[in-house]
């Protein structure tokens, strides 16, 4: 049967080739860890590295490489940023984020509550539409705020929130602000230095073609003067010292580098800079368009989230009436091989606010594989299964 990839959310898939043959070619002939020897293999680890470092920058912009940081992941990028602002601040600091963040921005907040007297405030975005309004964020604003965070684009509906906007009163208001790009990097333009923020935190192997274990922290100049490291350890430069150093981007990476990641990741990102993100944005408004019409006069469908295309990304949540999000993903799989996300998403405040929890939703997210016929056929196949259900009741 037909297989149709819709999870791009979670990850995407597939990967450009170079990708591939970059990882297999850094297993098979280098295998090496940068920093930690002086002889070819470890030099080009090295190089690699350095590679990827530049092309990321290059992609969103930063001032320099050494403002790129590499994690694991984005969630480990957030919790570096929101831990390393906020655990050494006085109890009664306040920290503000929208009713849409991930877990990896709730959590922190939540636990830092917990161990610091954190007061979070999660900001309401309508409950149609998930999107903030900036005077909400600018009213929320006290003395002791000392953070604000927001999600560029819902993992769970895709509305993409006015973070230009935002930037501009937390600059305003001099309190850092913290963008999560989970779901934007590689599919929407993002440049770090006329947007503003302060850090931005993406995945490597969503938007950015590389492989899972791959994030990045951009850490604007000067910032890391107010950025406690929430880990120490070798980092294979000033070795001398046996302290944490100060010097960018080493500050923030401990241990050996996930090379191997890095070396996939450096090519999925000369992927998207080749493709340009303006084309990968075009293509996934086109998907938007064909999603929209295809599931419009589709009854007992809800989709949830904007309806105007820019307003939003190619990440749609729906449900079916009479079934629930588990049994309409297995659905899709079954009869029709289509790959999606049901549940709640690590959001679910975004649930509450579009009235879907604790339930939640199935979820189809696109990507720069997904073609128009993937997305006439998910749009078909939803409509024969609300049809289905609906006869079978
Ligand atoms: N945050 C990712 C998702 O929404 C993993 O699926």
């Amino acid at each position: 049967m037909r297989r149709v990839y819709l999870d791009n959310s979670a990850t995407s898939f597939p990967k450009p080739h170079a990708v591939t043959e970059a990882m297999v070619s850094f297993a098979r002939d280098c295998g090496a860890s940068a920093g930690r020897g002086a002889y070819a293999e470890a030099i080009e680890c090295e190089r690699i590295i350095a590679s990827c470092r530049q092309r990321v920058a290059r992609l969103v912009n930063a001032e320099s490489p050494e403002r790129i940081v590499f994690a694991m992941n984005c969630s480990e990028a957030l919790t570096i940023a929101i831990h390393g602002l906020l655990n050494t601040a006085p109890e009664g600091t306040h920290a503000i984020a929208t009713a849409m963040e991930h877990n990896s921005v709730l959590r922190p907040y939540n636990a830092l509550a917990g161990q610091m007297g954190l007061i979070p405030e999660f900001i309401h975005c309508d409950s149609q539409r998930g999107l903030v309004d900036p005077d909400d964020v600018r009213k929320a604003i006290r003395r002791e705020t000392k953070l604000i965070a927001c999600v560029h684009v819902s993992n769970v509906i895709g509305s993409m929130q006015p973070i230009g906007e935002i930037a501009r009163i937390a600059r305003e208001a001099e309190v850092p602000f913290l963008v999560d790009a989970a779901q934007s990097v590689g599919h929407a333009e993002i440049d770090v230095q006329s947007l503003g923020a302060d850090f931005v935190a993406f995945p490597g192997h969503k938007g950015l073609l590389g492989p899972l274990g791959t994030g990045v922290l951009y850490v604007r100049e000067g910032m890391e003067d107010h950025l406690a490291t929430m880990k120490e350890g070798g980092t294979g430069t000033i070795s001398e010292q046996a302290v944490q150093p100060r010097t960018m981007p080493d500050k923030y990476e401990i241990g050996s580098h996930n090379a191997i990641g890095l070396a996939g990741l450096s090519e999925g990102v000369a992927w998207v800079l080749e493709k340009g993100v303006s084309n990968i944005r075009a293509h996934d408004e086109r998907l938007c368009e064909i999603f929209l019409r295809g599931i419009g006069a589709v009854e007992h469908l809800t989709v949830y989230g904007p309806r105007d295309i820019a307003a939003r990304a190619g990440v749609f949540s729906v449900n079916v009436d009479g079934m629930n999000p588990g049994e309409l993903a297995e659905a899709l799989e079954k009869d029709f091989g289509i790959c999606t996300r049901p549940g709640v998403h690590c959001a679910p405040l975004a649930h509450k606010t579009i009235g879907t929890h604790p339930k939640g939703t199935c979820r189809l997210s696109f990507g720069p594989f997904t073609t128009d016929d993937d997305v006439q056929y998910a749009a078909d196949a939803l409509a024969k299964i609300a049809e289905k259900t609906v006869v079978g009741r």
